[in-house]
């Protein structure tokens, strides 16, 4: 039996880059998942793309920063697909460019806490509820190493609203462990997305590539990797970690 079989899977953010990956993933190995986001046309893609290997999927979509549009999916997820078994809290980005901190705008530190951290607190808000009446479920939300150790390039932002994301993580664990259900976090370094791949001079990959001790930058599928490991059983006593995906550039 495939490992995920029977259960019930949502990645936010799962249109594209390493949710996309985690989603292809989390339906090879027999979940029905939720690919979510709000291009619709790259989250139709993402499904499509599961179904024609097989897979089970619906599309949602959802702005994570607002409430009521996360309710309003769960309610559709759990109608067409039924509860919830695994969240993967993966929607989220860097809304400021590294630099100064007395150049940051108060938008910019806004909309980067807002998109990563309050969405991370929001999603887990809808969801959680029904895992506690089920007594089961897996929750994994997504860091960064940009929230593991201070670089003077790392955008604050981004770097504090993942380091909360962190303790926000370790903290649920520490709540719902009695009632069946494992948090756990994943901190990505660098990884090759689409979005990356056009972002990052190729100048500039020979240095990335050598803070590696394993030398290479990351792909999706590393990371979705990570997160199946998180969501499946053999994770069962596994909570409140947060694991470095880094290939050995973060070591803590
Ligand atoms: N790539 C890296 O090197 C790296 C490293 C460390 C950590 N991470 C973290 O890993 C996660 C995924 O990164 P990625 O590079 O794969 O991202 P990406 O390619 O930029 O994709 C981001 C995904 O999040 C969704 N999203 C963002 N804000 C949203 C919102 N408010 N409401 C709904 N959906 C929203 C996007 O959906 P739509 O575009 O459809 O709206 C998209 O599906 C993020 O949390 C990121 O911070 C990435």
């Amino acid at each position: 039996m495939s490992v995920l079989e029977g259960k019930v899977g949502l990645v936010t953010g799962s249109s594209r880059g390493i949710g996309a990956a985690t989603a292809k993933l989390f339906a090879h190995h027999g979940a029905k998942v939720v690919v979510h986001g709000r291009d619709e046309p790259a989250l139709a893609g993402v499904r499509i793309e599961i179904e024609r290997a097989g897979g089970k999927a619906m599309g949602a979509v959802a702005d994570i920063t607002v409430f009521a549009e996360i309710e309003a999916m769960r309610r559709k997820i759990e109608q067409e697909f039924g509860p919830i078994d695994i969240l993967v809290a993966n929607a989220g980005g860097s809304y400021t460019l590294p630099g100064p901190l007395e150049q940051i705008s108060e938008d910019g530190w806004h909309a980067s806490v807002n998109g990563n951290l309050t969405a991370t607190f929001l999603t887990i808000k809808s969801i959680l509820p029904g895992m506690k009446e089920r007594k089961s479920g897996s929750i994994i939300t997504i860091s960064s190493a940009a929230g593991r150790t201070p670089h003077p390039q790392a955008p604050i932002p981004y770097a504090a609203a993942k380091a909360g994301i962190q303790i926000l993580t370790q903290v649920v664990a520490a709540q719902v462990g009695p009632f069946g259900i494992r948090a756990n976090c994943v901190a990505p370094e660098t990884i090759l997305t689409e979005g990356n791949k056009q972002r990052i001079p190729a100048a500039q990959l020979p240095a990335l590539v050598d803070r590696h001790p394993v030398k290479r930058l990351g792909t999706p599928e590393d990371v979705a990797q990570a997160a199946l490991f998180l969501a499946s059983e053999e994770a069962v006593w596994i909570t409140g970690i947060v694991l470095d995906v880094a290939g050995g550039a973060v070591m803590l």
